[in-house]
This record gives structure tokens, C-alpha cells and sequence, in this order.
């Protein structure tokens, strides 16, 4: 089947499961769209995300994906069922697959979670990890000052270091947690960093590979995965600055990512 798979993130952080994607479904070709002008999501109502997020569904609808990857935690947390009930093709989200690896690498079922205000008050990731095994320990905490510094394309450097190592203080003090979940799809764009501060016998979990291997099993399952052979063409979109969402893009992909738009988003047209 030759429909693109649709990735959808409040800015660039979505570029990290999208690179998974690429990785492991080399065929399949991507729409990806990053709400960058309303980033970030994570201090916003659930109605506003709630919002956006379907305004960027209807986006996606309008290219006819034949699957939905919501690579944002934020929307995951408040949009991902009222989606799966009404959309026509699968929908996966973050959360599930970030919670079955952590599970997966955790040695003492310890397990922290970072996230945006949003993802951690949402309480999504305790519940996700707790109705897999309910004998998890589970350490949340909100880090609002990432998604900012990441979407300003600031991912090295002593000021991102200060920030992060600041931030994580309480995190680091939960010396028993051997797991970490990267609860923000942002986050694995200062992964170093992360590592750093927590030190190397905290083993960092980001969603994007078992994500991936999600789509590729659904896909699989569903008999729509593309059986020809091609190189995509991998299309973005981003509703703010071109220019900066390509810098982190050309830097996460570590090569000229191809197609980069602009568009606006029907601010308000949804019911
Ligand atoms: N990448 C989004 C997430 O995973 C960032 C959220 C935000 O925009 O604050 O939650």
C-alpha cells in the first residue's frame, strides 16, 4: 500500500520517533507535521491540546495516511483514545510503547519518568507502566524548561547542561530508579545530556523504537505495509520558523532532510 504513514508532534521532537520509523520501515514514506508556532503543548489545557491536535489530524487526514503516530507524549496523554474511537485507521501513541521498554531494560522495577507538566499531572505513564506490572515503583517530574530550549535548537553547550542538571536534582536524588523514561519526544534531542547528569547506571528510555516496531506489526498485521521497492519521499511541515526546524532536523538526521514547508493550521475551525 502507498499511502505515507502520518507522524504528528508539537514541534520537533516527533523527528525522533520519525527517525526510528525511517530506520526500521526504509520503504514507508512520512508525512510529518511539528505544531512548532503553538509549541509548547505541555502548559496548555487539555481542550486547547485537544484542539490542536485534531486540527493537525485533519491535516494529516487531507494527505490520506493509512496510519497515525502521535510522537508527542502531551497529545498522547489527552487525545490518543478520543482519536482511536474516531478515526478510520490505526492510531498509536507514545506513552504504551515507552512504558513496555522500560519495563523491558528495568532490573528493580525503579522506574522515573520526565515529562512536560501536561504528560506527568496526566499521571498517563504511572497508570501505563502500573497496569503492566502493579508492583512498579514509579518517580515523576515535570521538566517545563526543555521543550523551550530544545525548540530554540539549543541541544549542547554549559547553559543546556546547567538547565538540565538543575532540572533533574530531585530525579537524581531518587537514587534507587535504574530505568528513566524520556516521557518527551524532545527529550532524546539532549539525550547526552540527560546521560550525563543521571550518570551511566541509569539506563534512558525513548519511545521511538518500540514505537516503530508497533507501526511496522500493525502495518504488517493489516497487510499495508509498502511491498515495492522505492526511496521515499519523506515530506514536513511545520506551522513556525523553516529555517530553525530544519537546523535541529539536518542535525538530528545528521544529513539535508528534503521538503521542508510551511503551513497554517485552521486556528479555532474545529468543534
Ligand atoms: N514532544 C512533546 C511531548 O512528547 C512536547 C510537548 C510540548 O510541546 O510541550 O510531549
Amino acid at each position: 500500500m502507498d499511502q505515507p504513514i502520518g507522524v504528528i508532534d508539537s514541534g520537533v521532537g516527533g523527528l525522533t520517533v520519525a527517525s526510528e520509523l525511517m530506520r526500521q520501515l526504509p520503504k514507508e514514506e512520512l508525512i510529518y507535521l511539528g505544531d512548532t508556532l503553538r509549541c509548547p503543548y505541555g502548559p496548555r489545557t487539555c481542550k486547547e491540546v485537544i484542539q490542536f491536535t485534531w486540527e493537525m489530524v485533519d491535516f494529516m487526514l487531507s494527505k490520506r495516511v493509512k496510519m497515525l503516530v502521535v510522537a508527542c507524549n502531551t497529545a498522547t496523554a489527552f487525545t490518543l483514545e478520543q482519536l482511536r474511537q474516531e478515526l478510520p485507521i490505526p492510531v498509536i501513541g507514545v506513552i504504551k510503547p515507552g512504558a513496555r521498554a522500560a519495563i523491558k531494560m528495568s532490573q528493580n522495577l525503579h522506574i522515573g519518568v520526565i515529562g512536560t507538566e501536561g504528560t506527568i499531572n496526566s499521571k498517563a505513564y504511572p497508570n501505563a507502566l502500573k497496569d503492566i506490572n502493579s508492583n512498579i515503583h514509579v518517580n515523576d517530574l515535570a521538566c517545563t524548561s526543555f521543550v523551550p530550549m530544545v525548540e530554540a535548537g539549543v541541544l549542547e553547550g554549559p547553559e543546556a547542561f546547567k538547565i538540565v542538571s538543575d532540572t533533574l536534582t530531585p530525579m537524581k536524588e531518587q537514587n534507587h530508579i535504574d530505568t528513566l523514561i524520556l516521557g518527551c519526544t524532545h527529550y532524546p534531542l539532549i539525550r547526552p545530556i540527560i546521560q550525563q547528569v543521571m550518570g551511566d547506571k541509569v539506563t534512558l528510555i525513548s519511545s521511538g523504537e518500540e514505537t516503530a516496531l508497533q507501526v511496522s506489526t500493525i502495518l504488517g498485521y493489516q497487510k499495508k505495509l509498502f511491498n515495492g521497492d522505492r526511496a521515499p519521499m519523506h515530506q514536513f511541515y511545520t506551522t513556525g520558523c523553516v529555517e530553525v526546524f530544519e537546523e535541529i532536523a539536518n542535525k538530528w538526521f545528521e544529513r539535508p532532510v528534503a521538503r521542508i514547508e510551511n503551513i497554517s493550521l485552521g486556528v479555532g475551525t474545529r468543534k
